[in-house]
C-alpha cells in the first residue's frame, strides 16, 4: 500500500540532501502539500516571508519554532482561512490558491478543541456530517470508526463537560478524522494539557496517525515534542525556515547557530577561526582512570549544578573561551555528590566527529 510505504519508510534517503523528498515508491506522486513562495503580511509584519515546503503523503510533518514565527500563519494559508499576498499552495497536485476552506481536503484540530458544550460526544463528531446531510445510519457508523480509533467507544452519550482535558482532545481529533481529510492540521493540540499527559497524548497521536494514514501538519514550539514525534521537522524562525530535516538531522546536523539553540542547548564555541557545537550528552567530565584519550580535552571550572533526578546539568566555563551544558545520567552518582562539584576544576571532553560545525543565521532585511 502506498500510504503504508510513505510512513514506514524514512522519509528523505540518506543519499538525499537534508529535507529533500524522498522518493522510492512515491517517486511521481505529487506531495500532499506544496507550498511554493508563500508570502503573507500584515500591515508593516512579515507573518510568513516567502517560504517553500513539500510535505509528502502518509508524512507527520512538524512546523517547530518559538511564538510568532509564522507557524499558525503557514497553517491557515493551507486550510484556506487565508490567502497568500504571494506564492502558491497545492493539495496533492492541484492548485488550490484562493480555493476556500470546505473545498479543499483538509481539517484543522484547534488547541482549543471548539467542541460544542451542550452535545454529546457522539454529536460532536457526527455534527460536520450532519450539515453534509449525510444518513443517520451511516453517521452512526463513522462516528463509532472515528471514537474507536481514538480509544473513546462507549463515550457517545457524555458531554465534553465529563471528560478529562485528553479526552477532550480525543473527540476534538475524532471529529476531525471522520470524513476522511487527506491532510489534518493540527496547531499545538497539546498545549493545554500537562506535561505528564501531553507526554502521554503525543505516544497517542503519533499511533493513531499510523493507522488512520492521514498526513498530518503538526505545529509546537516544543523541541522535544517535534523530535519525538515528527518525521521531518521544518524549523521556523521570524516567518522563515531555517531547516527543513528529519528529528536526528536538525538535532544532530543543525543548519546555524539559531536552530541549534532553539533545537536543544546551544553550546556554541569559537575555536580556531570557526564555530562549532557540541550537544551536552557528547561531553564527558573525565575523572581519574579516564584519561580522554582519543576524545578532545578542554580544561574548565563548574559554574552551575542542577539536578534533576535522572540527569544532572553541568554548565562549565572553559578556560579556552566560552560555556558549555554538559549533562550527564545519575548512574551512581548521588544529589549531594552532583551538588558538591560546584566550582571544581574539571577536565572535559567529547570525540572530535561529535563536535560540529555552524554557520551563523543569516539575517534577511524584509524578516522582522
Ligand atoms: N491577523 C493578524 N493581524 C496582524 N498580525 C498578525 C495576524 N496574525 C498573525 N500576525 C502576526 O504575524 C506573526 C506570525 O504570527 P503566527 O503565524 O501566529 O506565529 P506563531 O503561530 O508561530 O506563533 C506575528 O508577529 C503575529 O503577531
Ligand atoms: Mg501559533
Amino acid at each position: 500500500m502506498e500510504r503504508t510505504a510513505a510512513i514506514t519508510q524514512a522519509p528523505g534517503g540518506k543519499d538525499e540532501p537534508a529535507g529533500a523528498p524522498s522518493g522510492g515508491r512515491n517517486r511521481g506522486e505529487p506531495p500532499d502539500v506544496r507550498l511554493s513562495g508563500v508570502r503573507k503580511t500584515y500591515g508593516d509584519v512579515v507573518a510568513v516571508g516567502g517560504i517553500d515546503l513539500e510535505v509528502k503523503r502518509g508524512e507527520f510533518f512538524t512546523l517547530l519554532g518559538p511564538s510568532g514565527s509564522g507557524k499558525t500563519t503557514t497553517l491557515r494559508m493551507i486550510a484556506g482561512f487565508e490567502d497568500p499576498d504571494a506564492g502558491g499552495v497545492e493539495l496533492a497536485g492541484r492548485d488550490v490558491t484562493g480555493i476556500p476552506p470546505y473545498d479543499r481536503e483538509v481539517n484543522t484540530v484547534f488547541q482549543d478543541y471548539a467542541l460544542f458544550p451542550h452535545m454529546t460526544v457522539g454529536d460532536n463528531v457526527q455534527y460536520g456530517m450532519r450539515v453534509q446531510r449525510v444518513g443517520k445510519d451511516e453517521r452512526r457508523r463513522r462516528a463509532s470508526e472515528a471514537l474507536d480509533m481514538v480509544r473513546l467507544s462507549g463515550y457517545e452519550t457524555r458531554k465534553p463537560s465529563e471528560l478529562s482535558g485528553g479526552q477532550r482532545q480525543r473527540v476534538a481529533l475524532a471529529r476531525a478524522i471522520v470524513n476522511r481529510p487527506r491532510v489534518l492540521l493540527l496547531d499545538e493540540p497539546l498545549g493545554a494539557l500537562d506535561l505528564k499527559l501531553r507526554e502521554q497524548m503525543q505516544v497517542e497521536l503519533k499511533g493513531i496517525q499510523g493507522e488512520v494514514r492521514i498526513t498530518f501538519i503538526y505545529v509546537t514550539h516544543d523541541q522535544d515534542e517535534a523530535l519525538t514525534m515528527s518525521d521531518r521537522i521544518a524549523v521556523f524562525n521570524g516567518g522563515r525556515v531555517e531547516q527543513v530535516g528529519r528529528p536526528a538531522e536538525v538535532y544532530e546536523q543543525p543548519a546555524n547557530d539559531f536552530v541549534t539553540g532553539f533545537v536543544g542547548a546551544s553550546n556554541l564555541l569559537e575555536r580556531d577561526g570557526a564555530r562549532i557545537t557540541v550537544r551536552p550528552e557528547k561531553i564527558r567530565l573525565l575523572e581519574g582512570a579516564d584519561d580522554g584519550s582519543g576524545l578532545h580535552t578542554e580544561r574548565g571550572v563548574i559554574r552551575n549544578v542542577a539536578y534533576a533526578g535522572m540527569i544532572t546539568r553541568y554548565l562549565v566555563d572553559l578556560d579556552a573561551g566560552g560555556e558549555v551544558l554538559v549533562v550527564r545520567q545519575n548512574l551512581e552518582t548521588s544529589s549531594t555528590e552532583a551538588l558538591e562539584q560546584r566550582g571544581r576544576q574539571v577536565t572535559v571532553g567529547w570525540r572530535p566527529e561529535h563536535s560540529v560545525a555552524v554557520t551563523e543565521e543569516t539575517r534577511r532585511e524584509d524578516s522582522q
